[in-house]
């Protein structure tokens, strides 16, 4: 474990295949209308480059609004979007994705992925040749998937070239398998809930370790996240105070023994689980 500790001493943008992801995104999820169109301005203006939507969360309209009230130019932001679960089939995703490329108001996409794995695999081949043909119509520059376990990760990687996989994952709930997989295929994990949607917060080591810098947990965990090599992650805050906070993360650097005492407080602490979850103890191994 830690073994994908990042030595490189900027990390607020990630690179691999010459792609490049900004380490820190605003999540919207539950952030709708003025609120969320007032988040993503104000973020935006404060220097977060990297916004996280998908067609559930309803807010599409707001985020677009939020995007364009900031005047910082289209290419200068990277905008991920979800297809949800009852929109994969091809017709239906190509329909759905022209709609939120509306409600944007934009006409690409950086990074677009399957919302949660449908129970019907042969699904997820199908919605991901329709993205490939997007792709190939500049609609989106890159494909990944969220919520996939490490079987489902490398069955999909069979298929296309995957970027990234969105998962939940902070100290509380390791990603070690999913991560070895990122490694081995060069693979972005980018951790969704990486503050346990404010469940975790109250851990005695990272308070501690928080005053050793003059930071709070939160940035303690978000820094743990990122100092790690094929990690991004995006915190949602509705509150200017915790968006500032939450992207003041790169004037101090955790050790490698804090890294690895943080990654113990490990307890499988799942938050996002869903009926229509896949089966996250699928055991797998991956053949070297
Ligand atoms: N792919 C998926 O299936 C999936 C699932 C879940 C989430 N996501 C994405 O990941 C994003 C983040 O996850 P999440 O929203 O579930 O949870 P989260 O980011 O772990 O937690 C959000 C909560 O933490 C609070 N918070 C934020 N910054 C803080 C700080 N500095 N100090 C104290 N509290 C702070 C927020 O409060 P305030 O709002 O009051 O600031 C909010 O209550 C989502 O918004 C969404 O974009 C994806």
């Amino acid at each position: 474990m830690m073994k994908n500790i990042t030595s490189h001493p900027d990390i607020s943008t990630k690179t691999i295949r010459n792609f490049s992801i900004p380490s820190i995104g605003l999540g919207t999820y539950q952030m709708q209308g003025s609120t969320c169109q007032e988040a993503v301005r104000d973020a935006i203006l404060m220097g977060y480059r990297h916004i996280d939507t998908a067609q559930m969360y309803d807010n599409e309209i707001a985020v677009g609004t939020g995007i364009a009230a900031s005047g910082i130019p289209r290419e200068a932001l990277f905008v991920t979007n979800k297809i949800w679960l009852d929109n994969l089939e091809p017709e239906k995703l190509k329909s759905t994705f022209q709609q939120s490329l509306e409600k944007l108001q934009m006409n690409y996409i950086d990074l677009l992925l399957i919302h949660w794995p449908p129970a019907n695999e042969e699904t997820i081949t199908n919605a991901l040749k329709t993205m490939r043909e997007l792709r190939s119509k500049e609609y989106i520059r890159k494909i990944g998937v969220s919520n996939f376990t490490p079987r489902l990760l490398v069955k999909a990687l069979a298929i296309d070239e995957i970027i990234a996989n969105q998962v939940e994952y902070h100290p509380m709930l390791a990603q070690n398998d999913l991560i070895d997989i990122c490694e081995t295929y060069n693979v972005f994990l980018i951790a969704y809930a990486p503050l346990g949607q404010g469940q975790i917060l109250g851990t005695e080591l990272l308070q501690q370790i928080g005053k050793k810098y003059g930071k709070s947990e939160s940035q303690v965990i978000l820094r743990w996240l990122i100092q790690q090599r094929l990690v991004a992650t995006i915190p949602k805050a509705s509150n200017h105070e915790h968006r500032k906070s939450n992207i003041d993360i790169f004037d101090f650097e955790l050790s490698e023994s804090e890294m690895h005492e943080i990654a113990a407080l490990d307890r499988g602490a799942r938050q996002v689980n869903p009926q229509f979850a896949p089966r996250w103890d699928e055991k797998f191994e991956l053949k070297h």
